[in-house]
């Protein structure tokens, strides 16, 4: 197939912090492996055989997991911005590495079913310029509204309205036609979303939505993260990449559950982890090397590398930083961020903003 992929991992998951401070979003263990490696499972499924990597942020990380791409069934370019060019700016900066004459361009942290053959298939058949993914949110005000005409061409881009005339949004993954690729400002920050889309749409360009309403999650929030998964675990979430047996919990080899204690909901526990007696592990991510100790409960949160969680400790919609250390009977709740190595002493705490 004449197409290539194109996957915008540079960004600084800012709003993933503390997690993106040891590894980009991309790169974040997600059912077990890196968040990329299912993208680029589905990607391979779809038949796309070359893929470039725009990177930035911890750009050598990539490259030193993926390599040439051998080992997952495609080859791999890697682009650095030594700046950040933003997401229009990424994709024009890898416009000297397409070998076909269009691109599937994916922002790096979208868990989604949607099928890419099906989408370059309505790019092709509508002549487009571009096509957009777009799905629908019951909340579309965070997001990028775009309303379609009755025969699917795009007639607006509404970044973050917060009074929006449609649910349905810019999923963040596109078909370019390699002309239009080159045609954005090079060497310089540009955004896909608010310069080149409303800009291609005001200069006539043929811009089409192809709506899916199947899964879909966009990973950059932390309860999105775990959610997503989790979703990958239980099955719901479609992935070819999946490292085991999943279910109701995937347990890594190397790692010691308790028999007494429960993993439930698409928890992960992930390579060396120790989890005592009686915990309770729900919806959850643990890192490798993680330990969970007797009686505690973990519930929708990410425990980092080597953090620990002690005895009756309380875990809900947390992120606990790698090698943390949350005391025993400690409660943390609600988006609670926890720093990495910082230590939280024993006792029955409640804490509810971030350490
Ligand atoms: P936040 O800081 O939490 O907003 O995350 P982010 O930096 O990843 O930004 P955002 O979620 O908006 O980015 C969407 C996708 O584009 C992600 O996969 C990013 O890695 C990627 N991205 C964002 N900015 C850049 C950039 O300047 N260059 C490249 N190559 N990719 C980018």
């Amino acid at each position: 197939m004449n197409v290539d992929a194109v996957i915008l991992v540079g960004g600084r998951g800012t709003r993933l912090r503390p997690l993106t401070l040891s590894a980009p979003k991309p790169m974040l263990p997600t059912a077990g492996v890196p968040f990329l490696t299912h993208l680029i499972g589905r990607i391979r499924e779809a038949g796309v055989g070359h893929v470039v990597l725009g990177t930035s942020y911890q750009a050598e990380v990539f490259e030193s997991y993926f390599g040439d791409g051998s080992r997952f069934g495609v080859e791999i370019d890697y682009v650095v911005e030594t700046e950040p060019l933003g997401t229009g700016g990424g994709i024009r900066n890898v416009a000297s590495r397409l070998q076909g004459e269009r691109a599937l361009i994916f922002n790096g942290d979208v868990l989604s079913g949607v099928d890419l053959r099906a989408l370059l298939a309505r790019h092709e058949e509508a002549r487009a310029d571009v096509t957009l993914y777009l799905t629908k949110v019951s909340d579309p005000r965070a997001f990028g509204c775009v309303p379609t005409d009755p025969d699917g061409r795009v007639s607006a881009f509404l970044e973050k309205d917060p009074d929006p005339v449609t649910d349905q949004i810019n999923a963040g993954t596109y078909v370019f036609e390699r002309a239009v690729v080159e045609s954005i400002p090079a060497g310089r920050p540009v955004s896909v979303e608010r310069e080149t889309f409303p800009g291609l749409l005001a200069s006539g360009a043929r811009i089409v939505g192809y709506v899916d309403l199947g899964y879909w999650r966009d990973l950059g929030r932390p309860s999105d993260f775990v959610a997503g998964s989790a979703d990958l675990v239980r099955g719901i979430a479609p992935s070819p990449a999946l490292p085991g047996p999943c279910g109701e919990a995937l347990v890594l080899p190397g790692a010691d559950v308790a028999p007494s204690a429960r993993a439930t909901g698409g928890s992960t526990v992930g390579a060396g982890c120790v989890v005592g007696p009686d915990a309770v592990l729900d919806g959850s991510v643990l890192f490798d090397g993680a330990r969970v100790a007797a009686g505690a409960t973990v519930r929708r949160s990410v425990v980092g590398f080597g953090a620990v969680v002690g005895e009756g400790a309380v875990i809900e919609d947390a992120v606990i930083g790698d090698r943390a250390r949350i005391g025993a009977r400690v409660e943390l709740r609600a988006g609670v961020r926890v720093w990495p190595d910082v230590a939280v002493p024993d006792g029955g705490i409640r804490f509810s903003s971030d350490l």
